[in-house]
């Protein structure tokens, strides 16, 4: 059976502590979409382990798997592994040899288009994180991407190279107008060096038994009677189609890129378990609009301030301070919707706690008509006016302990109410709940294996 667990927001809603706490009743955890643009955090009796790329079920001794969805970075794969056995552990990574590879001129052309776009008035720069991740998926849309498979086999890897990288180069010179020839680029547009070493990485993974056919791996371990946990990036709102277009990923991070991005049919998917993780305020990295953003006065920059530094909202990946904002119902409705969640788990209670008001956005005003999810574009987004209700806040006193302990009926009685009206307006039941960025800080009121 499955359970996949999907980011109702913009990402970085402490998907990794339950992919990790659940994947133990999993047998393998797999990644079906996105790069080395995630940043999950896992911590384990006070380690933290940062990891961009390998599932994190792999911290819990499962078997982590890099579907056909993904854009693998070879060198940022094994820096992970590497850094993740320096530190004791031994993780079992299988790659499908359908997934495409972020290759260097990937990231230096990710990194020239947000220049321009930075430079252009009308404001398009995206804010990704730089690692290729939007041109990569573009090759591979065009139907001119490098895929795992093509490491394994120099000649094939050379014939794609060859057609490819004079297009590249073409386009860094003279469309973006940089030196490629020589300098720091000079070797992420050179054939020789490309093949030489991205056909070592090929020979790595071939000598550690790390690729796939992803499809029948899985279709074997279902066999086998095995669980599988569909470990989610990024968000729903910076997913390519249902997300905050152009502000957005370049992949399906909504549950149905779980079945297309491992090779595992939706009616699979479908039959298990989708746990929407739920973020108790929103916060974003990154440009676009966000209607709830605390940021128009003082006392609201005070308190996003506050948020920030106890919620920690610094990127993973990039550092970056991230944007902050009252928690987005409308956003959640359509979370729910687009990915057919049977359950949610909503994180980061605790740093609300304390507060002197807390308001929860219930539906827009755009353009005076009220709504109740998102709209398409981004233009009309930016518009939508928030209408709030406001909560009961809860004490900073709150025994998170006791509740942890003895379960959701020892959570403050202003949080069960919060709790309870965000299950009533989803349709949907929390089955957990984040008291602290700890693993066992979790209030776990269902386990969706159970359900299964
Ligand atoms: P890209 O994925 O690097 O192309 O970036 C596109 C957009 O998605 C940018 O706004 C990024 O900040 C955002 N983004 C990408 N990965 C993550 C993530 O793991 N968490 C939150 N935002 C992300």
């Amino acid at each position: 059976m499955t359970v996949t667990i999907v980011g109702s927001q913009l990402g970085d809603e402490g998907k990794g502590a339950l992919v990790d706490r659940w994947g133990g009743d999993a047998d393998v955890v797999v990644r079906y979409q996105g790069g080395d643009n995630a940043g999950h955090t896992v911590v384990e009796d006070g380690t933290e382990y940062k990891l961009s790329l390998v599932p994190s079920g792999a911290v819990r001794d499962k078997i982590g798997v890099l579907g056909n969805g993904c854009v693998v970075n070879p060198r940022t794969l094994f820096d992970e592994l590497d850094d993740l056995r320096e530190q004791g552990l031994d993780p079992d990574v299988r790659i499908a040899r359908r997934a495409h590879v972020i290759m260097p001129y990937h990231r230096v052309l990710d990194g020239v288009e947000e220049e321009t776009k930075a430079d252009d008035e009308s404001g398009q720069e995206v804010g990704t994180t730089g690692r290729g991740i939007g041109p990569t998926y573009e090759d591979k849309a065009g139907r001119r991407g490098v895929r795992i498979a093509d490491l394994l086999d120099p000649d094939a890897l050379r014939e794609r190279l060859s057609y490819v990288v004079p297009q590249k180069r073409a386009l860094a010179e003279e469309v973006y107008g940089l030196d490629v020839s020589t300098g720091e680029h000079a070797s992420a547009f050179d054939v020789d060096h490309l093949v030489a070493e991205y056909g070592q990485h090929g020979a790595r993974m071939a000598e550690e038994d790390m690729t796939v056919n992803c499809s029948d791996f899985l279709h074997e371990r279902r066999q086998a009677g095995d669980d599988l946990l569909y470990e989610g990036a990024q968000g729903t709102m910076i997913d390519v189609d249902h997300g905050n277009f152009p502000f957005v990923t370049s992949s399906n991070p909504t549950a149905g890129g779980a079945a297309v991005g491992s090779g595992v049919g939706p009616t699979v998917v479908g039959q298990g378990e989708v746990v929407g993780i739920v973020k108790a305020y929103l916060s974003r990295v990154g440009s676009g609009p966000l209607p709830t953003e605390l940021d128009g006065t003082d006392r609201e920059e005070e308190l996003a301030d506050y948020i920030r530094e106890k919620g920690g909202e610094f990127g993973t990946v990039t550092g970056r301070p991230r944007r902050i904002g009252w928690l987005d119902v409308p956003m959640l409705r359509h979370a729910a919707r687009v990915s057919g969640f049977t359950g949610i788990a909503v994180n980061h209670v605790d740093v609300l706690a304390g507060l002197d008001e807390l308001k929860v956005c219930h539906a827009y005003e755009l353009d005076g008509e009220r709504i109740e999810t998102v709209p398409a574009t981004t233009e009309e987004w930016a518009r939508c006016e928030p209408v709030f209700r406001e909560f009961e806040p809860w004490s900073e006193d709150a025994d998170w302990d006791a509740a942890v302990a003895e379960g959701g009926d020892a959570l403050p009685d202003e949080t069960q109410a919060y709790l309870t009206y965000l299950a009533e307006e989803l349709d949907t039941e929390v089955y957990a709940v984040g008291v602290g960025p700890d693993r066992a800080e979790t209030v776990e009121l269902a386990n969706p294996f159970d359900r299964l």
